[in-house]
């Protein structure tokens, strides 16, 4: 394991999520995000704890979990969070050495390292804690005798159970960020920096990302092959109204999971495939699109087709990205999800974060918040 990457890190293996009702958000995920069910757990496989279901779509792989018993930990999650991201997974090399190093450079252990197996195999598995109450997973596979050790199709004690959902076309996570708590923000990049090997990538300060309100502070975490990218928020003080991000961790309760970014190829279509389904996204004014020209220059698609989807546009000297932000997929307004396609910029969309973020301060003032 190199100083770069000190943990032996290879790349997201899924992301879980504890939610109130897994069978609705698999049919949710399915419907309207376009994810193929690939695995469960339950009572008719043995599992008497809890229920998942194992989405996937491409390289995206999310795991939905709701406990059976109220004793359950997940119970305790979901009453104090609602749904929300419990585990970021990272398959790594050896997951008692990430384990092992990580809690020797500072993290707080959360599982220790045991073997996780059943008839197809066994994975090795431990994780530490974040921010919140989420966690980070440690998985590997022993590939001592020249292959895979695990044939499953997922983890063990999942069973293979295939349902196709009608692929949107998100490919791959391109960046989870976590709201922290005021104040906390350097705290936890510093970790992802001490534990994780990781470096600071980008900066906003308050004057990149102030409405009359929405204030916050944002720094990007990154892996240095600028594979896995976690952006840390914190609210800043606006003038006199709520941070979005103080909103968030008012009804999370916590620091945690703000949004999921998934990467596309073709975001007309990806867009507009959701769109069909039902997904609801944020709109920013028609006059957004009138300065595009001469703020982005020249792009591939036709203005026209992105005011009628709602995608937003950036550019930075490499090359522009096109993305667009759904409303929280929850009751209380945490989790929401970012489409993107980026076209050479390696950017997150900071001048879109003025218009974005007055549409936000629109939908916090419907919900009495701002
Ligand atoms: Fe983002």
């Amino acid at each position: 394991m190199s100083e770069q990457n000190p943990l032996g890190l290879k790349k997201i293996h899924h992301i879980e999520f504890f939610v109130g009702n897994a069978k609705q958000a698999e049919f949710y995920y399915r419907n309207a995000f376009g994810f193929s069910r690939l695995a469960y757990s339950g009572l008719e496989t043995g599992n008497r704890e809890t229920t998942s279901y194992v989405m996937s779509q491409n390289r995206i792989r999310f795991v939905f979990t709701t406990p059976l018993n109220d004793d359950h930990f997940a119970a305790e999650h979901i009453r104090k969070h609602g749904d929300g991201v419990r585990d970021i997974a990272f398959q790594v090399e050896d997951a008692d050495f990430a384990f092992n190093e990580a809690v020797k450079r500072g993290a707080k252990p959360a599982i220790e390292p045991h073997d996780w197996e059943d008839e197809n195999g066994n994975v090795r598995h431990a994780a530490v804690h974040t921010y919140g109450d989420t966690i980070h997973s440690f998985i590997s596979y022993n590939t001592a005798n020249n292959g895979h050790n695990y044939s499953g199709p997922f983890l063990p004690t999942f069973t293979e159970q295939r349902i196709e959902g009608e692929d949107v076309g998100v490919q791959i996570i391109d960046h989870i960020v976590g709201n922290v708590e005021l104040g906390k923000m350097n705290h936890w990049c510093d970790y992802y920096g001490d534990v994780m090997g990781f470096e600071r990538y980008i900066t906003f300060d308050d004057k990149d990302i102030s409405t009359e309100y929405s204030a916050l502070m944002s720094i990007v975490m990154s892996d240095s092959g600028h594979n896995i990218k976690f952006p840390i928020n914190e609210p800043a003080e606006g003038k006199g109204g709520k941070s979005q991000i103080q909103e968030y961790i008012d009804y999370y309760k916590s620091a945690g999971v703000q949004h999921v970014a998934l990467l596309c190829k073709d975001i007309l279509h990806t867009v507009q495939k959701l769109e069909d389904n039902g997904v609801e996204f944020l709109r920013v004014p028609d006059t957004y699109y009138d300065e595009i020209p001469e703020r982005v220059g020249e792009i591939d698609e036709s203005i026209e087709d992105l005011k009628r989807l709602g995608i937003l546009v950036d550019r930075d000297p490499e090359g522009y990205l096109l993305q667009i932000f759904t409303k929280p997929v929850e009751d209380r307004p945490t989790v929401f999800y970012e489409i993107l396609q980026r076209k050479g910029c390696k950017g997150f969309g900071k001048g879109n974060f003025k218009a974005l973020f007055v549409s936000i301060e629109e939908e916090q003032r419907r919900r009495g918040n701002l």
